[in-house]
C-alpha cells in the first residue's frame, strides 16, 4: 500500500487528532489484570487509516506493535465463519450481552451458550471450533494474520501469553463452566492455550488496518500493492461481521460507540480498537490507557474525531 505525505489532507487530519489526543494521556487506566500488560508504557498513542484505493495513512505510534488481545476474536470469528459456516450459531448468539466483555452472569440461566462471538465466553466457544477444525489453531491463526498483512515476522509474545494463562482463572472458570454445559469440545487447558496465543498477537495499527481491509471492500482482501487479493469471506458474510462489530463489538459501550462514532468496531484491553468504514476502508487506533468500560480511552476520542472530520459514517 502507498502510505501518504504530511501534505495530504487525511494525513493532515490524522496529525491533528494525533495531537489532541496526545493531550488526554493520564486520564486513564493501562489494564493490569494480565500483569504482562501492566507494565506496557502508558502514554503512547498511534492510529493508521487504509483505504480500499490501496493508500495508507499512518501516525504517532501507529507502527509499533501492540497487544491485540480482544480484536483477535474479530479474526477468530471470520474464520469460523468461513470454516463452519451457520452451524457456529448452534453453539453461540448473535445478541449485545449488555455486560462486561468477561461476565459470566448469563452463562447459567443460558445454559452455557454465550450471547455473541465476542464476550470472551463467546470468544471461547470459536476457538473450540476453530481448534477442533485444525489440528494447530494457534499457528493456522498467525498464519491467517501474516497472510492478511503480508508479514511472515508477525508473532504473539509468549511472555503476555504466560502471564494471561497463569492468570485467567475467570476464563478457565467460564470455559469449564461452558464444559459442564457440553458447549465447549475439546479440554479446556487446550483451548485457553489457544485462546491466549491469539490474544498475546502483537500487530501495528497499520498491520490492523490492513488486515481488516477486506471487511471494507466486500469481503475481498488488497495485496501489498493495492490490487485485489483473496476473497476472505463472501460479501454476505462481510457484512454480517460488520453488522456484529456494531452491536456487540465494544461489549457493554456498543451503545455508546455508535452514538459517538456510528461505526463497526472491535476493541481490546490493550488498548486497539479497529473500526471499518464499509466501502471506503478501515482505521486502527492504538493508545493502552483504558477507560473505566475497558477500552482505549484516547482511541475512543480518536475514532470520534475521524467521523467528525471527516464526514465518515456507516451507510
Ligand atoms: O480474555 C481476556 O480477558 C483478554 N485476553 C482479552 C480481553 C479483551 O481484550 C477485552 N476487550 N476489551
Amino acid at each position: 500500500m502507498t502510505t501518504h505525505t504530511p501534505n495530504h489532507p487525511l494525513q493532515r487530519v490524522l496529525a491533528q487528532i494525533d495531537e489532541e489526543a496526545r493531550t488526554l494521556f493520564g486520564k486513564g487506566k493501562v489494564a493490569d489484570y494480565i500483569p504482562a500488560l501492566a507494565q506496557v508504557p502508558p502514554r503512547q498513542f498511534g492510529m493508521a487509516v487504509a483505504l480500499t484505493t490501496g493508500e495508507a495513512f499512518v501516525v504517532g505510534e501507529g507502527r509499533k506493535p501492540f497487544s491485540i488481545q480482544s480484536v483477535s476474536k474479530l479474526f477468530t470469528f471470520v474464520m469460523a465463519l468461513k470454516t463452519c459456516g451457520d452451524a457456529l450459531w448452534q453453539r453461540v448468539g448473535r445478541e449485545p450481552s449488555g455486560t462486561r466483555f468477561n461476565s459470566m452472569v448469563q452463562l447459567e440461566s443460558e445454559r452455557g451458550v454465550p450471547r455473541n462471538p465476542f464476550i470472551n465466553a463467546g470468544a471461547l466457544v470459536v476457538t473450540d471450533m476453530l481448534t477442533t477444525r485444525y489440528a494447530h489453531f494457534d499457528l493456522a491463526f498467525l498464519g491467517k494474520l501474516r497472510r492478511l498483512t503480508d508479514d511472515p515476522n508477525l508473532r504473539w509474545n509468549p511472555v503476555v501469553a504466560a502471564s494471561e494463562r497463569a492468570t485467567g482463572h475467570r476464563n478457565m472458570a467460564m470455559a469449564y463452566f461452558m464444559k459442564s454445559f457440553g458447549n465447549l469440545v475439546n479440554s479446556p487447558e487446550l483451548v485457553l492455550d489457544n485462546y491466549c496465543h491469539q490474544c498475546a498477537t502483537e500487530m501495528s495499527c497499520l498491520q490492523l488496518a490492513r488486515a481488516t481491509l477486506f471487511l471494507a471492500n466486500g469481503g475481498r482482501d488488497l495485496d501489498a500493492k493495492g490490487q485485489p487479493d483473496e476473497q476472505v469471506l463472501p460479501p454476505d458474510e462481510a457484512r454480517r461481521v460488520t453488522a456484529l462489530m456494531l452491536t456487540c463489538g465494544a461489549y457493554d459501550a456498543a451503545g455508546d460507540f455508535a452514538y459517538r462514532i456510528g461505526l463497526p468496531v472491535k476493541t481490546g484491553v490493550g488498548g486497539g480498537i479497529v473500526a471499518v468504514v464499509p466501502g471506503r476502508g478501515t482505521v486502527a487506533v492504538w493508545s493502552p490507557e483504558l477507560d473505566e468500560k475497558g477500552n482505549s480511552l484516547a482511541g475512543l476520542y480518536a475514532l470520534e474525531r475521524l467521523v467528525q472530520l471527516t464526514g465518515w459514517h456507516h451507510d
